[in-house]
């Protein structure tokens, strides 16, 4: 029971330290000074629940004068709409003056602490994932958990090198990913959680 009332407390003192948080960050104020790129090709189809992409990324050691990378930590892979996938539906809305409020890349790929080079995931392809046209980017983040640069593997206007994921098999709205896929839904976890015990 102690035991029980100490991790509601831990638990508790987390919601409001996620909750109480404001990062407001401009996508725009960020360093690109990651290089991304997936195993993908440009257009091709690949099936939620079976296929598999490579994401890798690496700092750009050309910009260690102008962009350095001392303060990095930590990383988030992400999946993202494609522009193409994003008109009319303001679920998918891009807010680059407030990643809070982004809604352009909902799904975390993977997470971990910062490396400058040698960073490759192989990625299932989770069977909820909605049918789309999509990049990724990977964000690095500081010890505060802002975002603090960030790469991409598609161009600046997120044309190139986009590929398509066929979700048809599963393909459910409100499926656990808007849950779960975005910071919001971590802190319904921990709601939850906090519920639970
Ligand atoms: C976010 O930052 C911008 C620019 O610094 C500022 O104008 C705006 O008021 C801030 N918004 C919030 C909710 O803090
Ligand atoms: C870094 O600079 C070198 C020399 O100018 C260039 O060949 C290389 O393509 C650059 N790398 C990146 C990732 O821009
Ligand atoms: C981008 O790099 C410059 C130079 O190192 C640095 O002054 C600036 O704080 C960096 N921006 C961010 C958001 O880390
Ligand atoms: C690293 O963080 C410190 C403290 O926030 C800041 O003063 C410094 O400018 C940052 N360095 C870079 C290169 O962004
Ligand atoms: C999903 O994408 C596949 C491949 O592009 C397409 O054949 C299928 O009709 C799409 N399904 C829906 C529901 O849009």
């Amino acid at each position: 029971m102690e035991v029980h009332i100490a991790f509601a407390f831990l638990l508790l003192v987390s919601c409001f330290a996620t909750a109480s948080y404001a990062h407001n960050v401009s996508l725009s104020t960020l360093n690109q000074s990651l290089i991304v790129s997936t195993s993908t090709t440009a257009g091709q189809v690949l099936r939620a629940g079976v296929d598999q992409i490579t994401i890798t990324w690496a700092y750009n050691t050309n910009l260690t004068a102008t962009a350095s990378d001392t303060n990095y930590t930590t990383v988030e892979a992400k999946l993202c709409y494609a522009p193409v996938s994003q008109t009319g539906q303001d679920d998918r809305k891009t807010d680059d003056n407030n990643l809070d409020l982004d809604k352009t890349c909902p799904f975390v790929i993977t997470d971990g602490p910062y490396q400058r080079s040698d960073n490759s995931f192989v990625w299932t392809i989770p069977k909820d994932t909605p049918n789309a046209t999509y990049f990724v980017r990977v964000y690095t983040l500081d010890a505060d958990d802002d975002q603090i640069g960030y790469g991409q593997s598609t161009n600046g206007p997120k044309t190139s090198n986009l590929f398509l994921i066929d979700g048809t098999v599963s393909d459910q709205k409100g499926s656990a990913w808007s849950l779960f896929g975005n910071s919001f839904g971590y802190r319904y976890v921990w709601l939850l959680t906090l519920f639970l015990v």
